[in-house]
Formats: structure tokens, C-alpha cells, sequence
């Protein structure tokens, strides 16, 4: 084979798999049975394209890696002032059962389980009953991963029968007025949520679904709202990996969630989704093996969110003179991703222009723009032409007319 992916990624689960520290959640009786060996990752790229290491396609509850799926869902249906009236967007500093709770009664964020539970209940439209509920979380999350996931009921089972302290964090926010309807249905909904079944290639999906802005790479659904990740990912970045988020995004530097049951699920945005799944658990509840394997998969291949590539110095292609005599005009060919950065050093690039002169404008090698960087080309345009100036603009893939 060519590529050398594959062989990377079963190099670097080699790699990872020496190190068995950690013990097997021994809490939640079911999944105290995980075999603590398996190990397996996965990673998914913008187009969809899904690599799979080791224990890729073996099934285990999804747990705590539901949250941000959940919290997606409940931001789409019920919008993002609604969302934020009941559960905040500060890191707890608190473990993942704690009773974080800010002085308005509000959990603190929607990654741990008192905020979790909270926005389960605001899954769907207001008023909902609970099977619909119930459907609306298992369809859009199976959404997420591209097929349709299911609920292990022996999890479920397990989980309902321990499910004790998640009552009382339900009803403690039920009581400060932030939790809608039941508390008792809300954990029930919310044990379901985490009793979905997933393997690692699922989560790599489900992770690049987020990173590419709500469209899901595989199937190619619009699942959530471009802005609903957006809030999603910043939401994981300050709190996805529990009281280890900030050590977390300055050595791994990817907006992650994990779960109990062994999973880790990262999201770089533009460029990856990432799964990764072994049982054995940290003090703090994230998987051993899991966090060596992003670790090792951040350094390797530069996947650090906060390592800024290049790119605004080489957004000037090149700048054609005109000939001596004066014919032909002066052209200022751009390339890469016009956002702000890269837009700012192309107008200054323009101010070079002498006054009165025509030039050629030419977007041929850009290969898109955001909103922001489209605008501010075309308010150059306007104004140099409003300047007498005549701007030819050669566009092939129609950057600047959507
Ligand atoms: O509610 C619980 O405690 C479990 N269903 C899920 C917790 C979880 O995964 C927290 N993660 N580390």
C-alpha cells in the first residue's frame, strides 16, 4: 500500500499498547466486565475517508462521550439563549459527579453529569414525551456516527440500578428551577444516552461530523447548524476531559471528550475526528491508553490546535509587473484560503498598486474564502473602483460571487 497512514497509526498503537497502568471502572457493574486489553483507534478525515488500529470494530457504551452530541442537539432544537438560561459554559475544576452548580442554580457545563442531565431535558421541542425524546437522542446522535446506533440494554440496566447520585443531582437542579419536567425521566433518558453503542470508527465520525461544521463526512447529512459545533468544540476545549482539560489542551491541544467506559473523542476542526478506545482508566476517569494514543497522535502529526500554520505569509502567488513600455496590466495573483489573516496581507498588497493604475485581480489559485475575507476583498474592490480605478478580476471557482 501507498499510503502510509495505516502502517503510522498501527506503529503508533504498538506504541501506546506497552503501558497497561490504569484500572477498569469498577462502579457501573457491567462495565466492570470490559476485557482491560482492547485497544483500538480511529481517525476520520474531512472526506470521509476512515482508518481503523487494533480493536476498531469492537462495540462499548458510549457514555460521557454522548454529552456534546447531546448538548448539539438540545442547542438546535431549542436554540442557544434557551441552552444557556439552564447550563453555563465554565469549566467545574470539579469531578464529573460532582454538584457543580453556579449561585443562579445553573450547572456548570453541559460536560458533566449534573449538566448533562439537564440538557438531556432539553432535547427536542418543549413538551415532548419521553419516548420521542428518547428517539430524537438515539436518532441524531446515530446522525452523528453515519448508521444507526444502538441502545445495550444490559448497560442501561446496570446503570439504572445505580443511578442514585445522578437522581440527586437531577433533583437538586429541578429544585433551583434550571431542569425541565421529571428528574427522574431525565436520568432515565440521559443512562440511555450513555448506554449507546459505538466502536472507534464511529467516533472518529461522529468527531469529524463536529469538526467539519455539523455535515457529516460519510453520509454527507447536515446534521446540526454550522454554529451549533462551533459552540460545541469550545465547550469541549475548556471541559471535555474533566479536571485534566487544561493539561490536556496545552499537551494534546484537540477538543476532546471521554467517557467511563474506556472511549476518548477528539475534534480539529478542518481537519480530523479521532476515536480511541481501552478500558483502563486514569485516577481522574480518562482512559490510559486513550490519552497515550492522542498524545502520540498530536506530536506526530502536528495536530496541536494552537500551532498555527503559516499560511498568511504565502497568500501572494505572485505580483506580474507591466511591461516597460506600458502594456499589459499589473497583476496580483493570490492563492490558499482567503480568511482574515491572509486577506489582510493581500490588501495591503493592493495599497501597493500605484494610484491610477488598472490592474488584474487574479483569484484562480484561491481556493475559498470565509465570509469575513470575501467581504473585505470586495470592499477593496469597491473602493478602488469608486478611486476611477479599473479592477479586473479574474475568479474561476467563483470565490468572491456566492
Ligand atoms: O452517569 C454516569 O456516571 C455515566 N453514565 C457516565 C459517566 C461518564 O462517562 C463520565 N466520564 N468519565
Amino acid at each position: 500500500m501507498r499510503n502510509p497512514i495505516p502502517d503510522l497509526l498501527d506503529e503508533l498503537r504498538e506504541r501506546c499498547a506497552d503501558d497497561d497502568g490504569g484500572e477498569v471502572l469498577s462502579t457501573i457493574p457491567e462495565l466492570a466486565k470490559a476485557d482491560p486489553d482492547r485497544f483500538g483507534i480511529g481517525l476520520c478525515t474531512i472526506d470521509g475517508t476512515v482508518y481503523g488500529t487494533g480493536d476498531a470494530e469492537h462495540r462499548f457504551s458510549i457514555q460521557s462521550i454522548s454529552k456534546p452530541f447531546a448538548y448539539a442537539l438540545a442547542l438546535a432544537d431549542r436554540g442557544r439563549d434557551t441552552v444557556l438560561e439552564h447550563v453555563g459554559v465554565e469549566p467545574s475544576g470539579d469531578s464529573f459527579n460532582e454538584i457543580s452548580l453556579e449561585q443562579s442554580g445553573r450547572p456548570r457545563n453541559p460536560m458533566i453529569n449534573i449538566g448533562a442531565i439537564t440538557t438531556h431535558a432539553l432535547i427536542g421541542h418543549e413538551g415532548i414525551s419521553r419516548k420521542q425524546r428518547d428517539k430524537r437522542v438515539q436518532q441524531g446522535l446515530s446522525a452523528f456516527a453515519g448508521r444507526k446506533l444502538d441502545v445495550d440494554e444490559e448497560v442501561f440496566a446496570s446503570e439504572q440500578s445505580e443511578a442514585s447520585r445522578n437522581l440527586a443531582l437531577a433533583y437538586l437542579v429541578h429544585a433551583r428551577e434550571k431542569l425541565d419536567g421529571e428528574p427522574h425521566h431525565a436520568v432515565e433518558g440521559y443512562i440511555r444516552q450513555c448506554s449507546l453503542l459505538v466502536d472507534v470508527r464511529d467516533l472518529a465520525v461522529m468527531a469529524m461530523t463536529l469538526a467539519a461544521g455539523g455535515r457529516n463526512p460519510v453520509t454527507g447529512e447536515q446534521v446540526v447548524p454550522t454554529w451549533v459545533c462551533t459552540q460545541v468544540l469550545s465547550v469541549m476545549a475548556t471541559c471535555g476531559m474533566y479536571d485534566a482539560s487544561g493539561q490536556w489542551m496545552s499537551t494534546v491541544g484537540i477538543p476532546a471528550k471521554s467517557g467511563v467506559s474506556g472511549g476518548v473523542l477528539g475534534a480539529l476542526p478542518g481537519q480530523a475526528g479521532i476515536g480511541a478506545f481501552s478500558p483502563r482508566l486514569d485516577e481522574i476517569g480518562n482512559s490510559v491508553r486513550g490519552v497515550r494514543a492522542f498524545e502520540a497522535l498530536s506530536a506526530d502529526l502536528g495536530l496541536h490546535l494552537m500551532h498555527a500554520p503559516e499560511v498568511a505569509s504565502h497568500v501572494l502567488y505572485g505580483v506580474v509587473e507591466p511591461d516597460a513600455d506600458g502594456d499589459g496590466l499589473r497583476e496580483v495573483q493570490l492563492q490558499g484560503t482567503m480568511h482574515f489573516a491572509a486577506v489582510e496581507v493581500a490588501l495591503r498588497e493592493l495599497e501597493e498598486v500605484p494610484d491610477g493604475e488598472s490592474f488584474v485581480l487574479d483569484l484562480s489559485r484561491v481556493a475559498s474564502a470565509t465570509d469575513v475575507g470575501r467581504r473585505l476583498l470586495l470592499e477593496a474592490v469597491e473602493r478602488m473602483r469608486a478611486d476611477r480605478r479599473e479592477v479586473r478580476i479574474t475568479d474561476p471557482h467563483d470565490i468572491l460571487g456566492g
